[in-house]
C-alpha cells in the first residue's frame, strides 16, 4: 500500500471480524513500532499483545466497553482477535537525561518542557495502527481510565504506565464516532506559514 493510501485509509474502526491476526504480523506491527523515534533514543516504550479470549475479556472489562456496548459500538476491545497495550516510562527517560551526554552545562537533568515520553508513546502507537491498516487490518485506539487496573491485570511493572488499548483485527461493518461530527478543521486554521 502507498504511503498516502495507508494514511487516508487510517480511522478508528470499532468492529472486528473473528480472523486471528497471525504471529508474523504482530511481529511485523511491533517491530515497525520500534522503529519510531524516541527522545535521546530512550526507547521508553514496552507493549502487551493480549489474544487469549478469556484475557481481552478482562481487558474490555477494564476498559469500560460495557458503555460502548451501551452506546452501540459493540464490545470492540474484547472481541478484537489482537489488543495491543501500549505501555511508556517516565523514569526510563529521567535516567536516561542523567547520562553524561543528556546533562545540561550546570550539570543537571533538563527541566523537560515537554513530556517527551507521552509524546513517543504516541508516535510509537501512530505506526501501530498504520501498520495494521497497511496489512490490510483496521484498528482502534482506546483511552484507559484505570491504568491501575490495567498494570495489575497484565503485569506491567510499576515504572510502566500503560496508556490505552488498540483493539487490531480485519474490519467489520462498524458505527462511527460521533465526534467526527465535528468535521475536520481547515488547512488554513491549522497551517500557519512562518508565524501564527
Ligand atoms: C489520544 C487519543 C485518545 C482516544 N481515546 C479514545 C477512546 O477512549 N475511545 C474511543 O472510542 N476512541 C478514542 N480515540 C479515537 C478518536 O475519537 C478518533 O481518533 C477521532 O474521533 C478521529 O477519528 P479517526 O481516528 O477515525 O479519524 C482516541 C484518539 C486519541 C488520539
Amino acid at each position: 500500500m502507498e504511503f498516502e493510501e495507508t494514511v487516508l485509509n487510517r480511522r478508528m474502526v470499532r468492529n472486528f471480524t473473528p480472523e486471528p491476526v497471525p504471529e508474523e504480523h504482530v511481529r511485523r506491527i511491533l517491530d515497525l513500532a520500534m522503529h519510531s523515534p524516541s527522545a535521546g533514543f530512550s526507547q521508553g516504550c514496552a507493549y502487551i499483545v493480549v489474544r487469549d479470549a478469556l484475557r481481552r475479556r478482562e481487558v474490555g472489562k477494564i476498559q469500560g466497553e460495557v458503555d460502548y456496548a451501551a452506546g452501540g459500538f459493540g464490545e470492540f476491545i474484547s472481541k478484537a482477535p489482537l489488543i495491543i497495550v501500549p505501555c511508556v516510562s517516565e523514569e526510563i527517560y529521567h535516567d536516561r537525561y542523567r547520562e553524561p551526554d543528556k546533562l545540561q552545562d550546570d550539570g543537571k537533568e533538563i527541566q523537560w518542557p515537554v513530556p517527551y515520553w507521552y509524546f513517543d508513546v504516541g508516535a510509537a502507537s501512530m505506526v501501530v495502527l498504520l501498520a495494521a491498516v497497511n496489512l490490510g487490518y483496521a484498528a482502534a485506539f482506546a483511552g484507559t481510565f484505570d491504568p491501575i487496573a490495567l498494570r495489575n491485570f497484565l503485569g506491567i511493572p510499576e515504572k510502566f504506565h500503560p496508556v490505552g488499548t488498540i483493539s487490531i483485527g480485519k474490519p467489520a461493518k462498524d458505527k462511527r464516532s460521533p465526534s467526527l461530527k465535528r468535521g475536520r478543521r481547515p488547512f488554513d486554521q491549522v497551517v500557519h506559514f512562518e508565524k501564527w
